[in-house]
C-alpha cells in the first residue's frame, strides 16, 4: 500500500504520537510511506484560479503540488490535527481550502473512490470527535468512500503527561483501525450517498450550472 500522512501541526505532541501508534500497526516492509507538514502553506487568497482556470496556476502551487501529487497516488490518506478551539488547526484548514477544486462539485479525481482515509485528533477534554468529523467531511467530498476516525481525550497538554491507560486505549483503537484498513484495501466502493451526490453533480454540470473548466473535465472523464 502507498500511505501518506498529513500533519495539521508541526510539533510532536499527543496527536502526532497517536498517528505513530496507528503507523506502527499499519505499515509493513511492502508499503511505501510519505508524510508532510502543512504549516508553511500560505492561506488561500480566494482568486478562484484553481476552480475557474487551472489548479496549476494557483499562486501557491509550487508549495503544495508535491503533497497533492502524493495524495493522488496514495491508497491510504491519513490526516491528523489536535483540537484547537473545537476545530482543526488553521493551517490544516488552509491546506484543505487549496483542495476545493477537487470536491465533487468541481473536478473530483476518479481514483479517490479506491482510497481509504483516516482522520486523527486528540483533545484535552472535549471535541476530538468533532475535529475528526470535520476532516472526514473534507475527504468525503474529495470522494473517498471509506474513512475511519480515531479520536482521543487525553486530559493533557503534552504526550508525556498522558496516562499509560489512555495510551493503551489509543493503541487498541489504532490496532483495530489498522486491521480494518488491511482487510478493506482494494475492496472499497462508493456508498449510496456518494453515488447520489455524484449523479446530482453530473446533472448540475450538464445543466451548465458549473464552470466551463469543470464541464470540460466531466466530459473528458466520460462521466457525462
Ligand atoms: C490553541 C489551542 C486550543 C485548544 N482548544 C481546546 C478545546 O477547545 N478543547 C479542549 O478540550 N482542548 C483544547 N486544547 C488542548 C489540546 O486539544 C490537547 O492538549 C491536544 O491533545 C493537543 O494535541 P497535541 O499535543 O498534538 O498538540 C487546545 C490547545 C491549544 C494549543
Amino acid at each position: 500500500m502507498k500511505i501518506v500522512l498529513l500533519h495539521g501541526q508541526k510539533h510532536h505532541g499527543s496527536t502526532w504520537n497517536t498517528s505513530q501508534l496507528l503507523l506502527k500497526e499499519l505499515i509493513t516492509n511492502q508499503d511505501t510511506f510519505r508524510e508532510f507538514y502543512v504549516n508553511d502553506i500560505p492561506y488561500c487568497v480566494g482568486c478562484f484560479t484553481c476552480i475557474l482556470k487551472d489548479e496549476e496556476n494557483c499562486p501557491h502551487r509550487e508549495l503544495i503540488k508535491e503533497i497533492i501529487y502524493s495524495i493522488e497516488q496514495a491508497d491510504v490518506i491519513i490526516i491528523d490535527s489536535p483540537n484547537y478551539c473545537m476545530g482543526m488547526t488553521g493551517q490544516l484548514k488552509t491546506f484543505f481550502d487549496h483542495m476545493a477544486y477537487r470536491w465533487f462539485s468541481h473536478r473530483p479525481l476518479g481514483n479517490m473512490q479506491n482510497k481509504i482515509g483516516v482522520t486523527i485528533s486528540t483533545t484535552a477534554g472535549m471535541g476530538a470527535g468533532s475535529v475528526t468529523k470535520q476532516m472526514e467531511k473534507q475527504l468525503f467530498w474529495w470522494g473517498l468512500p471509506r474513512i475511519y476516525r480515531l479520536s482521543a481525550a487525553v486530559a493533557a497538554a503534552n504526550w508525556n503527561d498522558v496516562k499509560p491507560e489512555t495510551k493503551q486505549k489509543i493503541a487498541k483503537k489504532s490496532k483495530s483501525i489498522a486491521n480494518k484498513i488491511k482487510r478493506k484495501h482494494g475492496h472499497v466502493k462508493r456508498g449510496f450517498r456518494q453515488r447520489v451526490i455524484f449523479k446530482l453533480m453530473g446533472n448540475m454540470q450538464k445543466a451548465g450550472l458549473g464552470t466551463p473548466k469543470d464541464l470540460a473535465y466531466w466530459k473528458e472523464q466520460g462521466w457525462i
